[in-house]
């Protein structure tokens, strides 16, 4: 990582935690969602009144209790969904609906089987009428970026979860998308594999100017990955805090992190948080 990014990566967690609007790249205004029954009408208040902000280029992770509304929100941000009331920006601009400067990677791999690595890869180029030329020199690129190099003419199912999920991602990152918005995307592979895939995700992040939010149950995860994490309440979530993580890039590896006091009292603290909400499920101690 070069040297300015390092500099740049410490301002961002010295800042204030609110941004005036416009230095937002992600803005959640007073955001409200219900879900409405089709067959009674009944309403399900997912999304409650809430209010934040993300940074260009930030690394920013979201932690809350099971059903408490995080998928919703990606879905809104993404534009798949529409708030009931509020807005959101993303680069200054209301969401009105999906668009290629948001790219979404879903829990599951959301592959298409009769289709090879490379042609997965370059799905979304295909669609935008992009030439076969270059969509296979997009492909290589990002293929290689995820570790997949010989797998290009591999199909989903000759693959291990952990390379679905990277063959997910590099399609993803092949839109050239401003946002990545990422749910639960490692939830699924084994605990050594999503170390690995936290380690390279971090490293494809660094070397880009995306703006990530990254959704997770894990403790550790949201820890290692975050910028900054926002927890948030019960359904209707609300935010319940943001909290910077003010442990250097540099010193973010597994091997060092198991060992690194700043990391034990987060994990403590974020830990104790998700507990007293009513999350049994957030773990401390695994990353799987
Ligand atoms: N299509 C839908 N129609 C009606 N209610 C829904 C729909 N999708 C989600 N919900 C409800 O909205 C609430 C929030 O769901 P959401 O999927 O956003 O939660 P989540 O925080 O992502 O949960 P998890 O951690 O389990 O993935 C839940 O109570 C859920 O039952
Ligand atoms: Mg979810």
């Amino acid at each position: 990582m070069a040297d300015s990014r390092a500099i740049h990566r410490h301002d961002h967690t010295a800042r204030e935690a609110v941004l005036p609007e416009d230095a937002a790249k992600i803005l959640f205004d007073g955001v409200t969602f219900e879900y409405i029954d089709a067959q009674t009408g009944e309403r399900l208040r997912a999304i409650d009144g809430l209010t934040a902000q993300i940074r260009e280029n930030e690394f920013f992770c979201i932690l809350g209790p099971s059903g408490c509304g995080k998928s919703t929100l990606l879905y809104l941000v993404a534009g798949l969904l529409k708030p009931t009331q509020g807005k959101i920006l993303v680069g200054g601009r209301v969401v009105k609906g999906p668009g290629a400067d948001r790219g979404l990677v879903f829990q599951e791999y959301a592959l298409l089987p009769w289709r090879t690595v490379r042609e997965n890869v370059a799905l979304g180029l295909k669609i935008r009428g992009v030439s076969r030329e270059e969509r296979d020199a997009v492909a290589r690129r990002f293929i290689h970026l995820v570790g997949l190099d010989g797998f290009e003419r591999k199909y989903p199912h000759e693959l291990s979860g952990g390379m679905r999920q990277r063959v997910a991602v590099a399609r993803t990152l092949a839109n050239s998308p401003d946002v990545m918005l990422m749910d639960e995307p490692f939830a699924a592979v084994d605990a050594q594999t999503r170390a690995v895939l936290q380690e390279e995700l971090t490293r494809i992040w660094a070397q880009s100017r995306l703006t990530v939010v990254f959704v997770t149950h894990n403790v550790d995860e949201a820890i290692f990955l975050g910028d900054r994490v926002l927890i948030m309440t019960p359904r209707p979530a609300r935010v319940h805090s943001v909290i910077p993580i003010d442990i250097p890039r540099e010193e973010r590896s597994w091997a060092h992190l198991d060992r690194d006091p700043r990391f034990a009292a987060l994990r403590g603290r974020i830990g104790d948080v998700m507990r007293n909400l009513g999350d049994g499920s957030a773990s401390n101690h695994d990353r799987g």
